[in-house]
């Protein structure tokens, strides 16, 4: 067994009280209010869900751990010669709660390493696909092509014990981590790079083997690192979060809840934004003309673009403030590409849009979310395929996701099934304020 399931069984034993006493001794006690808004609303906002690998505050944003995205990135060792971590540290972080030594660290490599040979027949079941499917179409189906590897579907089938559940998702969890950067970059290169597959450097960590089969040199390798661990968690509400946790919760294995997740990713109010935003940019671009994007330009590019939509990757659901998976890439550009135009032209509207959507009472949150600023780092790199972006989002959310269902399966949390209601409940309930009595039908 390696240290971290040693480490994390040890996690799991110290945790498991806390969940059945609050189940046992609290189970009745409230923690929010329904209303109607909410019910048709998406569940905005309802606190029906608990996961401790990340929190997001809306005018902090993302913790990992606790951990803020700075704090995080301090606190994990470095691959040598780069300026990120180890997305492998990031994992045994994630699971564990407990940022890992070197040591720790590289531990995992191994263990992926040991575990990345993806089957021949994925590949074949990729290659069968028409070659203009949508690249999330095509990870989505490698990976549920892999179900027949799922180690919990085959433990469940020889009645291994509840409290051992988590067993095999772990290792579900490792086996399908380890594949997706190379059935990820293999999409990439078969789609995009004429059919010529780059084959994986034993010699590389995972982040830096996929910007090595990608193609693309250094600092790609950190782009990846940077990339993949800030889209990991967003804590458990978004819809592939919330998704891979719903059907893990039926127990289906890791690899059919993960293909569901990549699916509901693959929406363009959720992962696949990320294309939406450099396609705007580019055509927001193309309409300055070759005029420089000062100020008063951009203002009144956007409210041209506010007559007759919205200005793509401004707004979020739950924060209200700058989202600082936005700064971290800002910081990397300033650092690295500070004078690419594209950049530059994301900085100004960054600089204008927020006045200008709260001006026009256009948005509760005028601030950039991660979206926007993710497909311009791309684009850079020689990634111009927008349809790609959303998969490089995928591989990221497979971190968290994964983490999640693996404590999901640990502290044995219920199959999820919440009470629908009628219209004409509803306007019941509007009529007469009879909130208490039908909530418990
Ligand atoms: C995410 O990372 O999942 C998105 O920001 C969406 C969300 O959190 O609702």
């Amino acid at each position: 067994m390696t240290k971290l399931k040693e480490l994390l069984a040890k996690k799991i034993e110290e945790h498991r009280p806390r969940t059945q006493s609050l189940l046992k001794n609290h189970a009745g006690k409230k923690v929010g209010e329904v209303t109607i808004g909410q019910v048709i609303g998406g569940a905005r906002g309802i606190r029906s869900l608990v996961t401790d690998v990340s929190y997001l505050d809306a005018a902090e944003g993302i913790r990992f751990r606790d951990k803020t995205i700075p704090e995080t990135f301090a606190c994990l060792p470095k691959v040598p010669g780069s300026d990120y971590p180890y997305v492998e540290g990031f994992w045994h972080f994630l699971l564990t709660g407990e940022p890992p030594t070197k040591d720790q660290t590289l531990e995992v490599v191994d263990d992926w390493k040991s575990r990345s040979q993806v089957p021949q027949y994925v590949y074949d079941v990729l290659r069968a696909m028409p070659r203009d499917t949508h690249p999330m179409t095509m990870f989505s189906a490698a990976i549920l092509s892999m179900q027949r590897e799922s180690v919990f579907a085959q433990r469940y089938r020889e009645g291994v014990k509840k409290d051992q559940y988590w067993d095999s998702m772990y290792e579900d969890s490792c086996n399908i981590l380890a594949k997706l950067p190379t059935v990820g970059a293999y999409i990439y290169r078969m789609k995009f790079k004429g059919d010529a597959p780059i084959a994986p450097d034993p010699k590389l960590d995972w982040a830096g083997n996929f910007a090595h089969m990608m193609g693309i040199g250094k600092p790609y390798d950190d782009v990846s690192r940077m990339y993949f661990i800030l889209h990991s968690d967003h804590e458990s509400g978004n819809v592939s979060a919330h998704t891979v946790h719903l059907v893990a919760s039926a127990l289906s294995d890791p690899y059919y809840a993960l293909s569901a997740g990549i699916n509901g990713l693959a929406g363009p109010l959720h992962g696949l934004a990320n294309e939406e935003v450099l396609r705007w940019i580019q055509k927001f671009m193309a309409g300055l003309g070759g005029k420089e994007p000062t100020e008063g330009v951009i203002r009144e590019a956007l409210l041209e673009t506010l007559k007759t939509g919205v200005i793509p990757g401004y707004g979020h659901a739950v924060l209200r403030k700058t989202d600082p998976r936005y700064m971290a890439q800002r910081e990397f550009c300033l650092k690295n590409l500070p004078d690419y135009p594209m950049f530059k032209v994301v900085s100004q509207i960054f600089n204008v849009a927020p006045k200008v959507l709260m001006e026009q009472g256009k948005a509760k949150n005028p601030w950039p979310n991660v979206d926007a600023q993710s497909g311009v780092i791309q684009w850079y790199y020689g990634v111009t395929e927008y349809s790609f972006y959303t998969v490089l989002f995928g591989i990221g959310r497979a971190i968290g996701t994964l983490a999640n269902i693996t404590w999901d399966r640990a502290l044995g949390y219920a199959i999820e099934r919440p009470k629908s209601l009628t219209t004409s409940m509803l306007e019941e309930y509007a009529e007469k304020g009879k909130s208490d009595k039908l909530a418990d039908d």
